[in-house]
């Protein structure tokens, strides 16, 4: 059986890939959803237009077991994966709660990097995989300094494993997506406390959503919608970050 695995999929960004997979792959059969609100991924699930798997887990405690042990139960055939889970937490490093830190880093690199390692002995020829990264991956981010550097991360990873699978057929794509008006803002204390966030444009979750499908269909290894931060991505690789950083605090 062919399926795409989503984590994320009881929210924000993760919804709005939800609704757009049985159209941009028809083939696959199944979408199986991970978050921990069960009652969201059934919400989800009658919204996706496709049969679903409501895969509730915790990916910060044993939810990549619960994975684990789906996936030896069902072997089936995973045609994407979509890392989108994530958090991340406003505050200087030395001022935010110990466990907001761990936790960003244990769901945006450890859980990432497990769930991708799960996944992949059921992906062949053909296979995609979407890691959801950020603007905030090209340039530390004073006062989000442990997310940004978690999605540096994901950047990295995304682009070594996608050489690695490369001629396994299998392409690897990261998503680079600015500011989205989604429940991270609320839950990472942002909304209403960054003068950054304020300033910069929004990107829509329907649209980032419609063109990283598009981006992962052309095996394309970044993906970073709106030009405004194109542009950023750019200056980040010619200006120094010692220089840069005292421009991109959140
Ligand atoms: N919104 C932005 O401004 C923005 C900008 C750039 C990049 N991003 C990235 O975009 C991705 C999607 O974020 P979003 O904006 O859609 O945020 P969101 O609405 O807060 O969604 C986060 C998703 O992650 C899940 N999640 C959180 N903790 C989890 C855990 N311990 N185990 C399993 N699932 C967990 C949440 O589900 P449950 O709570 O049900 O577990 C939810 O489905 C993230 O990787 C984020 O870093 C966001």
């Amino acid at each position: 059986m062919k399926i795409a695995i989503l984590t994320g999929a009881s929210s924000g960004l993760g919804i709005e890939f939800a609704k757009r997979i049985r159209a941009a792959f028809p083939d696959i059969e199944q979408l199986w959803l991970v978050a921990r609100r069960e009652d969201k991924l059934r919400e989800v699930s009658d919204t996706a237009g496709m049969a679903c798997r409501a895969v509730p887990a915790d990916l910060t405690a044993d939810g990549v077991g619960t994975l684990e042990a789906l996936l030896r139960e069902e072997d089936p055939d995973v045609a994407l994966l979509i890392n989108c889970a994530g958090c991340g937490y406003l505050g200087n490093v030395a001022e935010l709660d110990s466990s907001l830190m761990t936790r960003c880093i244990d769901l945006n690199v450890r859980a990432l990097t497990a769930v991708t390692r799960a996944a992949l002995p059921y992906m062949g020829r053909g296979g995609r995989i979407i890691n959801i990264s950020s603007i905030a991956s090209f340039c530390p981010n004073p006062r989000m300094t442990v997310y940004s550097a978690s999605k540096s991360y994901v950047s990295a990873f995304s682009l070594g494993l996608g050489d690695e699978l490369r001629e396994e057929g299998i392409t690897v794509t990261a998503v680079c997506p600015g500011p989205m008006d989604t429940e991270f803002l609320d839950v990472g204390g942002i909304k209403g406390n960054s003068k950054m966030f304020k300033m910069l444009p929004f990107c829509d979750a329907a649209k980032v959503a419609e063109g990283s499908i598009k981006a992962a269909k052309r095996g394309r290894s970044v993906y970073t919608p709106r030009a405004f931060f194109r542009f950023y991505r750019f200056l980040a690789k010619i200006i120094p970050h010692t220089l840069l950083v005292k421009l991109t605090r959140t």
